[in-house]
């Protein structure tokens, strides 16, 4: 054929496909989320996330470190609370001597350069399981930004370099500016998670910290009245434009693979970060098709986080950062 162009000339060899290869991983594109529970020695594996664990702190320490080894520079820190802590309030999230200030306090005594980020929101502390205050099936959304303002300058206190609000309240990125600011955290930055959806995929990682959302008079069966109808598009900008004008840092995109085109949408509308959480019902579809032997584990995972990364994500959380970055290694 007397073609001009061909477009296969360019995928030849390895060495050909490596030079042409528009998105690479590096560990530096990963955030790591971590679950750590009170105790010694403790490192217990999630049923539903097989090869992920909750740590006690003498584990995370032990974690934190070998992340860091790998070029794994960045940690989503988030805790499970025994029930008799929980109320409506989350109170227990403001104890300076909590696990969540004594994880920080951990991570950064054993790595002091790892970057430690916190979630920030009622459910681990919720007896309801909810992100927010419950009165008479409502979430109350200024009552609860008080909370979170309070909560993410205890954070900061305990020496978070970020904090991520998770919870979809409204308004609650200039609250929590304000409160870092009036606090003298102005360097303490804010990742929002700013386009997060009412997803069936965080089931795992409610196991996780067991704060699936109960039912009560008081409180939604569901998160379905703050965070976001998968069916909607335009909403996305409205609400990342919104936390960029109240100040958020690096905004967030979760789930991850079905709500790509999303990411695109964002990536090409703001200047800011954005990041994306690849969640637990991502990770747990994964590991189960490959515990089948259905699926090529190592060759999907990358596919996957290659094809966020592509669509715009410029930071991922995931599940998979720290096997990632093993494989990478090499
Ligand atoms: C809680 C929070 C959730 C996740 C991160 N922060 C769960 C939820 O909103 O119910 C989900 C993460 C995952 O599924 O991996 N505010």
């Amino acid at each position: 054929m007397d073609l001009l162009r061909r477009n296969r000339r360019l995928r030849q060899n390895p060495a050909i496909r490596a030079l042409v290869r528009e998105t690479s991983l590096t560990p530096d594109d990963f955030l790591t989320p971590l679950f750590v529970v009170e105790g010694k020695g403790i490192k217990e594996e999630i049923p539903s996330m097989p090869g992920y664990f909750r740590l006690s702190l003498d584990n995370l320490r032990k974690e934190a470190t070998e992340l860091w080894d790998l070029g794994l520079k960045a940690v989503l820190l988030f805790v499970k609370v025994p029930d008799a802590l929980k109320d409506n309030t989350g109170k227990e999230a403001l104890n300076p001597e909590g696990l969540m200030q004594r994880a920080i306090q951990t991570v950064k005594d054993a790595c002091p350069q790892m970057l430690v980020m916190t979630d920030v929101a009622l459910d681990p502390f919720s007896s309801y399981g909810h992100d927010g205050i419950a009165h008479r099936g409502q979430i109350l959304n200024d009552a609860t930004v008080e909370v979170l303002c309070a909560m993410s300058v205890s954070h900061a206190q305990a020496g978070a370099d970020m904090v991520a609000p998770s919870d979809m309240m409204d308004g609650r990125i200039l609250g929590i500016r304000q409160a870092l600011d009036s606090e003298g955290f102005e360097n303490t930055g804010i990742m929002s998670y700013s386009a997060k959806y009412a997803s069936a995929f965080y089931g795992p990682f409610r196991d996780a910290l067991d704060s699936a959302p109960s039912s009560s008079e008081d409180a939604p069966t569901d998160k379905k009245s703050y965070q976001m109808d998968p069916g909607n598009r335009r909403e996305a900008f409205l609400e990342t434009a919104a936390d960029i004008e109240e100040g958020a840092d690096i905004v967030m995109v979760k789930p991850g693979l079905c709500y790509l085109d999303i990411v695109r949408d964002l990536r090409e509308a703001f200047d800011v970060p954005i990041a994306v959480y690849q969640v637990s019902g991502e990770y747990a579809m994964l590991k189960a098709a490959a515990d089948r032997g259905w699926l090529d584990h190592d060759s999907v995972m990358l596919e996957q986080l290659t094809a966020i990364k592509r669509a715009g994500a410029d930071l991922i959380a995931s599940y998979f950062a720290k096997e990632v970055a093993g494989l990478l290694r090499g």
